[in-house]
């Protein structure tokens, strides 16, 4: 288990963005290429994990962003008691990634609920009925689901703030 760990917004100043391998030459590259330029543009926040005693080096990052999700897509039982909006506010999980060296230990996860609990505390200044992602292959999807996520559609899976808020209080 990792301990003494920080996640901070992310700052090229502080976090070497250019050592970070999570395996998925991708994700490798919107940290080191792209995230910087998101979060002037102001299209995404991203978080990054580090050890307090080498804050430097990247061991894990997440974004965050507004999103929509399509009312229909939902189940009945979700929806039956809210206004019919065709849209419903909705935070965008859009990458997640844990550095090759430290997978398997817990940081994945916590990573997501410090995503979580950032999108549930931004949801109290700007709505926001439910946290989505969009898994890259079955280890994310299980990754997902093990932590509460459901199928949105085919590629999408969603975790409602209300849910999020009950998980964050058994903490
Ligand atoms: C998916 C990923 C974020 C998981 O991070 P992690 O720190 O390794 O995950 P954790 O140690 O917190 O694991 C939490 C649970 O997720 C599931 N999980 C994680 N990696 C898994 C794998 N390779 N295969 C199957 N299940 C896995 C397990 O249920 C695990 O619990 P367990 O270890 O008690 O069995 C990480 O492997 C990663 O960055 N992969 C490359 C990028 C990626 O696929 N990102 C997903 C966003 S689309």
């Amino acid at each position: 288990m990792i301990s003494s760990l920080l996640i901070q917004v992310f700052d090229p100043v502080v976090h070497d963005r250019s050592s970070f391998d999570c395996g998925v030459p991708e994700l490798n590259d919107y940290l080191a290429k792209r995230a910087r330029k998101e979060m002037s543009a102001g299209l995404a926040v991203c978080c990054v994990a580090s050890l307090a005693s080498q804050p430097q080096q990247v061991l894990g990052f997440y974004t965050l962003s507004a999103a929509v999700i399509v009312r229909t897509l939902l189940p009945d039982s979700l929806t039956r008691k809210l206004p019919r909006y065709r849209e419903m506010p909705a935070t965008l999980l859009g990458r997640l990634a844990v550095a090759k060296v430290a997978q398997r230990q817990g940081l994945g996860g916590r990573l997501l609920v410090s995503a979580m609990s950032r999108a549930l505390q931004a949801s109290e200044q700007v709505a926001s009925w439910a946290l989505v992602t969009d898994p890259k292959d079955q280890t994310a999807v299980e990754f997902y689901r093990k932590m509460g996520f459901s199928p949105l559609d085919d590629s999408r899976m969603f975790l409602p703030m209300t849910e999020i808020k009950m998980i964050l209080s058994t903490r």
